[in-house]
């Protein structure tokens, strides 16, 4: 069991570099399933999520190296095509390896993911997707069973451009005979990075970025090197912190281009912002503002892995808010949390009403989910007193070290483990 606590009044300032990205990292390796050979990738975070995903990797046969600087990957001797139900339950993004498992052997067998604490999260457009490419989709009992003697290229449209049913596509179709198209498809930058690190491996990918992305199958691919992406979830969530404390702080390594909606939300708060090559510097007001109304939607709208936080930071803002939540059906539990602390907020079916207040008050809470816990960091810094946040373990999911990051802003924050 971890515990975060969190001491309030402190402006956060100062320069960051931001980790590389989670949902960049979980896809590509998956899909370093595809080359039969090696991927190197560089700036891969040092996270729990990522840690998860390579213990699968390893159950499946893979050789992993891993250094300070990269992670290797040498799926030559794999020969695994089965998911078992501990890896499974851990970790929602073996699902990704539906997708890469297909490709390589023609066969895949994993438990049905559950929901989680954000919602049901089905896989409905990732099966139907495969069954359109040929493949055979049979789900017994609480496992799914996916195999092909001879998976075809095909045309999907997706009724919601899901990133991870996205990617699930490629994944299965960059060595299908024939072209795939898929319309409707997510634009989010992580999607961009698993198309950029597959066309290394040598697939055939165009369009990504778009809605309309084909891919034409080829016959093999070879080893690839790739540098990530920094995560820009964490470079928004500590410039919501710098936002929040009426402080200034410069992340680097991010384009403000992948950032847009939620600078523009920051800048509807009353903050300043100034754009720099790769670097994007945030300066809180005195006191913050509210915004009329927020929704999260798809790339490139307001991200639903920023709603939690931003939330957090609309409960001093001065005036009432509307934060409505489209992606997940169940993402406000952490609304709880904040009230605990003060905060007035009021959830509406998928809006939550928030009425700023003066102050809030640093006391126990507890974490519910990932972005959840960032959200009561930052409400914590916002706090009078001391905030402890109980089974902030999710934290690490995430966030390679928020303590040290924030220390260096200037942050009273320290883990402690218990148990
Ligand atoms: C990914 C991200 C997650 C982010 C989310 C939305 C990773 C590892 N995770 O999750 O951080 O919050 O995108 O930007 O990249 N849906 C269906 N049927 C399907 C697939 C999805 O109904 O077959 C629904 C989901 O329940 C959800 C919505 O579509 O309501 C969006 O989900 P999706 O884009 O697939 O999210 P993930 O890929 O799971």
């Amino acid at each position: 069991m971890a515990s975060l606590i969190v001491g309030g009044g402190e402006s956060l300032r100062g320069s960051l570099w931001i980790q590389g990205s989670k949902n960049a990292a979980l896809p590509m390796i998956a899909a370093a399933v595809l080359n039969r050979g090696i991927t190197k990738i560089y700036h891969c975070p040092a996270i729990s999520d990522v840690d998860n995903m390579l213990e699968i990797m390893k159950s499946l046969g893979c050789c992993i190296e891993r250094t300070g600087e990269y992670v290797l990957i040498d799926s030559s001797q794999m020969d695994v095509r089965d998911i078992s139900p501990e890896y499974a339950a851990s970790m929602r993004s073996s699902v990704f390896l539906m997708g890469a498992l297909l490709g390589r052997f023609g066969e895949v067998s994993l438990p049905y993911p559950g929901g989680c604490v954000i919602g049901k999260r089905p896989i409905d457009m990732h099966l139907a997707a495969f069954e359109r490419m040929n493949i055979r989709v049979q789900v017994t009992g609480d496992r799914i069973f996916c195999s092909t003697d001879h998976m075809a290229g095909s045309g999907h449209r997706l009724r919601y451009p899901s990133v991870g049913a996205t990617e699930n596509i490629i994944l299965a179709s960059v060595l299908a005979p024939g072209q795939t198209v898929i319309k409707n498809a997510a634009k989010e930058p992580e999607v961009i990075e698993l198309c950029l690190l597959l066309n290394k491996m040598g697939a055939d990918i165009h369009g990504m970025g778009t809605g309309n992305i084909t891919i034409y199958g080829v016959s093999t691919l070879h080893d690839a090197v790739f540098s990530l992406v920094s995560d820009r979830i964490v470079a928004a969530t500590y410039l919501a912190a710098a936002a929040a404390t009426a402080g200034d702080v410069e992340v680097r390594g991010v384009w403000a281009h992948d950032l847009k909606t939620v600078l523009q939300v920051l800048a509807e708060m009353g903050c300043g912002i100034i754009v720099r090559n790769k670097r994007v510097r945030v300066i809180g007001p005195y006191m913050l503002s509210c915004v009329d109304s927020i929704y999260t939607h798809p790339f490139p709208g307001f991200p639903t892995d920023m709603q939690s936080q931003i939330m957090a930071c609309l409960s001093r803002a001065r005036g009432i808010s509307r934060l409505t939540e489209t992606v997940f059906e169940d993402r406000f539990k952490t609304a709880g949390e904040l009230k605990k602390m003060g905060a007035d907020i009021l959830i509406e079916n998928h809006t939550a009403v928030i009425r700023g207040v003066e102050c809030l008050k640093g006391t126990c809470v507890k974490a519910w989910d990932l972005r959840g816990t960032a959200a009561l960091v930052i409400a914590g810094l916002m706090a009078e007193g001391d905030t402890v946040i109980s089974d902030s373990i999710y934290i690490r999911r995430g966030y390679e070290d928020i303590c040290a990051d924030l220390k260096k802003l200037g942050a009273r924050i320290e883990e402690r483990k218990t148990g």
